[in-house]
């Protein structure tokens, strides 16, 4: 397959609904007012020459290689700048317009080298018909120096023509204002921040830059390193759950490039630094391509064949079953992990293990949507598509931090908050969107971490107390009875926003104001992310934003809704397809005989019609010595649990844990088989994102391990005795599609033709359904639920005097595993310690200090960072780095109905330190001392 190309249009598409004809080159065309002529000749089948127009940015007009003719007007203005109108009789070809063009042509290249292949540069100077320029100017910038310092692009000055494209695209696409044009006339250049290198400057690296550089002066270093690519195919970023889709461009087996696609749904041609750059780890030396056994875990490990670690692993499984019993053994699904695969893990614990025992990471992350939405709403997913941000009036960011978390997306909320959108920020922390560049919030809540509930509950109060519900709304779609006990409730004067004050510190002027706006303010809509959901009232904060949109009428809809901002790539797939313990994929209940009749029949197995255990609970029973055998596929349990003692206790007292990786990450210390995962550039397969988006990835090179994951666990499956014989991911998606009603459209060559889908999918929406509950709610009448505030066990107190709060940065993802193995680290060496500068003076810390950090739970080290960014008694930190061990510090605390851990709130002391405590020297010589191969280990001696 040769590259795709993306068609580009020149300006972007005109939503004006009246329609205006004209004439271009004798034939008749019909577009939409507002339409630029270039964009109408485009559509009429005409490319005019451009260098400084491209079709995702309003035009500039600057090059002047576009001109052409208008009848009846003098000149010839540009096309990309000038508007069709009726009657209108355009040629973009003539005897002077070429004139005009090759004079403007040599101009350029007078003053640049040679046009390199593969630029548009080159493109444009061959459509043009220049080959070199007559003159010879006095000065030039050809020896301008290159900036290198990226770990990713390149600038070079000497091709640049000032084009301001890289400036707009950093403006309008990527809304973080870093590039500016500086100087005038022949000093005319490029200026990253106050004439920075880039990587020292704002620039965050997303790429847009490079993308939209028409000379290749901002070009991408694998290009200069490998070549140009020669072939491409589209596929979905394994990163976050934005879900961004890229064109894979190769070189034989190499990627050269990830190009975001202009045609992905959630990423409109669009990326961040991890998806466009951050794909090395793939390659990345430690990466592990032989399956291992060791009969312990002080032993080193040994390389087996495939066949001997699969039957290894189904006698261990067998082992133990019979000598503990059927429900001594589970398995854990990945939400990196693809839809197919992840639907094959729980099928081979229910159908092979014959228990339940099977959980997912969201059960650390957003179990509490699934939950809360389910109960409230009916449908445990968001809302909304992300297109639905464009009509937006009001949003509300509740324990979400875009811009690092969900940097695509974020620039689409930014792009319509500079449009007029107001925002409000509910956040302990002075996250960058509270202000950055023409952006500001209307509202920044900074509550105390721990009372989401009260703030909420207090925003109703306000809502229900100032007549500002939308009864109509109510009467119509929701449940009343329901309704009026909730507005009795939230209406009670210990409610108010005065009287919460006193808990949140967030002042009551401050939430009455938002909550006014959010009430009032037109279409309001709700994105929160793990800031909600990771606490012991995760669930009732979830439906507290779902009783605020339902008493706003903000559901059902264009530009409203509730929507999770999902962490990892696909965990919203994981969650659909069936990897909590109580539910088989979509949702249904194990207890539910015909849900379960159905998954016998097809499965040729009985089910268990009791849930099985969830993560914390598989640990627990591991650690009173009943359960014993431990999958894990594509997760870091260890690192990214909480109370990583008590996990590494549960770990150890198991017999045989299998982890399913691409390293050997923590959890593989305490492992006893290690099966080699591989990347998604390796496999075909489906990801779910945070819109319900169903979309495919691509196998674009072979998987260097030897099989896919789907694979592995089939191989698995059979040596249990089952009898599965998928030849193709395509094939498990049939069977997903034939037990779950919600994807019963989806296929891989309806994803094909469509691009991707959002479920529900099925007879009565046969391309999916980008907004839920338009006419009524799926449980059918909205539920109201109570939500009293309960303030959580964790305590600040003498011992203990500060609040722990954690995250995540841009360049870095979850536990770092994938984004530590590539240049993103230059971004991000170490986790650090934000602290208040009162808090830091106080204990005597400087910037940069090492401090411990130290809970009830454990301590730890790390450097602090001093910064207002956190307010007065709260710290925060990163958790990407294994050596930091945040999770040794946070709490078993949890989700009162999911256990999802409350990572967010940690009573914890900073102090000075001189560096590591005895737990994290102890637990590196145990890391280094489990990670030997045996045939490394025995050279080295
Ligand atoms: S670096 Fe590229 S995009 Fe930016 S002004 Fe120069 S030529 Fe245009
Ligand atoms: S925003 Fe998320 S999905 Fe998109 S490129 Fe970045 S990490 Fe990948
Ligand atoms: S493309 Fe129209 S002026 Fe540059």
């Amino acid at each position: 397959m040769n590259l795709i190309r993306d068609i580009d249009r020149g300006t972007p598409a005109s939503a004006a609904e009246e329609n205006v004809t004209l004439t271009i080159d004798g034939a008749s065309i019909t577009v939409p007012a507002g339409t630029s002529i270039m964009r109408a000749a485009s559509l009429a089948g005409t490319d005019i020459p451009k260098l400084c127009a491209t079709d995702n940015m309003k035009a500039f007009g600057s090059c002047r290689i576009c001109l052409v003719e208008i009848e009846g007007r003098a000149g010839t203005p540009a096309s990309c700048t000038t508007p069709v109108a009726e009657d209108m009789i355009v040629r973009t070809a003539s005897e002077r317009i070429d004139r005009l063009r090759k004079g403007v042509m040599e101009l350029y290249l007078s003053d640049h080298p040679t046009p390199e292949d593969g630029t548009e540069m080159r493109e444009m100077a061959e459509m043009i018909g220049v080959a070199q320029s007559r003159y010879l100017p006095i000065a030039n910038h050809l020896g301008a120096p290159c900036d290198i310092s990226n770990p990713y692009f390149d600038f070079d000055p000497a091709k640049c023509i000032v084009c301001s494209r890289c400036v707009r695209a950093c403006d309008e696409v990527q809304g973080t204002f870093a590039l500016t044009i500086s100087g005038r006339g022949f000093g005319a250049h490029v200026s990253a921040s106050q004439e920075e290198p880039f990587l020292s400057s704002e620039c965050v690296s997303c790429g847009a830059c490079v993308q939209a550089c028409p000379t290749g002066s901002l070009q991408e270093k694998a290009v200069r390193e490998i070549g140009l690519p020669e072939t491409s195919k589209v596929t979905t970023c394994a990163y976050c759950g934005v879900g961004c889709t890229f064109k894979a461009e190769m070189k034989g087996e190499q990627v050269v490039r990830m190009v975001p696609w202009k045609l992905g749904k959630a990423n409109r041609g669009h990326s961040c630094v991890k998806g466009r750059f951050a794909w090395g780890y793939a390659t990345h030396k430690e990466r592990i391509l032989d399956p291992m056994i060791r009969d312990s875990v002080d032993q080193p490990w040994q390389k087996v064949s495939w066949e001997e670690a699969i039957a290894h692993t189904a006698a261990e499984f067998r082992r133990i079953q019979s000598k503990y019993g059927k429900s001594s053994v589970g398995g854990i699904t990945s939400s990196r992990c693809t839809n197919e695969e992840t639907f094959l893990v729980q099928k081979l614990v229910r159908a092979g293990f014959g228990n339940n025992n099977v959980d997912t990471c969201a059960r650390v992350c957003h179990s509490p949507t699934g939950y809360g939405l389910k109960a409230t709403f009916g449908t445990s997913a968001g809302t909304q598509d992300f297109d639905s941000v464009e009509a937006c009036d009001v949003m509300m960011v509740i324990g979400a931090n875009p811009t690092d978390g969900h940097p695509v997306f974020a620039s689409r909320m930014k792009r319509r908050l500079r449009q007029g959108a107001k925002l409000i920020v509910v956040d302990p922390r002075r996250i960058d969107m509270v202000r950055t560049p023409h952006i500001e919030a209307s509202y920044h809540l900074p509550l105390r971490p721990g009372t989401n509930v009260a703030v909420l509950t207090a925003m109703a109060h306000v809502i229900v107390t100032e007549g500002l519900t939308d009864e109509a709304f109510i009467r119509e779609r929701c449940d009343l009875d329901e309704y009026r006990e909730w507005a009795a409730f939230v209406a009670m004067p210990e409610r108010s926003p005065e009287a919460m004050e006193a808990y949140t510190g967030v002042p009551a002027a401050d939430l009455r104001g938002a909550a006014r706006l959010y009430a009032t303010g037109g279409n309001s809509a709700i994105y929160y992310g793990l800031g909600v959901t990771e606490h012991s009232q995760g669930t009732t904060t979830v439906m507290a934003i779902a009783n605020l949109a339902m008493a706003t009428g903000n559901i059902g809809r264009d530009g409203v809704g509730v929507n999770p901002l999902r962490g990892q790539n696909n965990v919203q797939g994981a969650c659909d397809m069936g990897s909590f313990p109580h539910e088989l994929s979509g949702y249904r209940h194990v207890s539910d005989p015909a849900a379960r009749d159905m998954f016998e029949k097809l499965w040729g197995a009985p089910l268990d019609s009791k849930p099985g255990l969830r993560i914390p609970n598989m640990l627990d029973a591991a650690v009173d010595g009943l359960f014993k055998g431990l999958y894990v596929q594509g997760e870091d349990i260890l690192q990214s649990d909480p109370n990583t003692r008590h996990v590494a206790a549960g770990l150890a007292a198991m017999e045989c844990v299998v982890v399913h990786d691409l390293f050997l990450n923590e959890t593989a210390n305490y492992a006893h088989v290690f099966l080699p995962g591989s990347t998604f550039l390796e496999k075909d397969g489906t990801f779910t994102n945070a819109e319900r988006r169903i979309q495919l990835i691509r196998k674009v090179m072979a998987p260097k391990n030897g099989y896919g994951d789907w694979e592995v666990t089939q191989l698995l499956a059979n040596a249990m005795g089952l009898d599965w014989t998928y030849a193709h991911p395509s094939q498990i998606m049939d069977e997903i599609a034939a037990v779950t009603p919600t994807f019963s459209g989806v296929s891989f060559a309806r994803l094909d033709e469509l691009g991707s889908i959002q479920w529900p999918c099925n007879e009565t929406a046969p391309e999916g359904t980008p907004i839920m509950h338009m006419d009524h709610f799926v449980r059918g009448k909205g539920k109201f639920v109570l939500t009293e505030y309960v303030a959580t066990d964790e305590k600040i107190g003498p011992r203990f005097p500060l609040l722990l709060t954690t995250g995540r940065i841009l360049s870095q993802y979850n536990v770092g595993a994938q984004t530590r193995r590539t240049a993103n680290t230059v971004w991000h060496e170490e986790d650090r310690l934000e602290i208040h500068p009162h808090d830091a003076e106080n204990r005597g810390i400087g910037e940069g200090d090492w401090v411990k950090l130290a809970s009830r739970a454990g301590e730890t080290t790390l450097r602090a960072t001093i910064t207002a960014r956190v307010a007065p008694g709260v710290v925060y930190t990163t958790f990407h780095h294994p050596m930091t061990q945040a999770n040794v510090v946070t709490t078993e605390y949890s989700d009162w109905a999911t256990n999802c851990p409350e990572y967010k709130v940690t009573a914890v002391q900073v102090s000075p330190s001189n560096g590591p405590t005895e737990w994290q020297e102890a637990y590196e010589i145990q890391a280094m001392h489990s990670r030997r191969i045996a045939a490394a280990a025995e050279a080295a001696e």
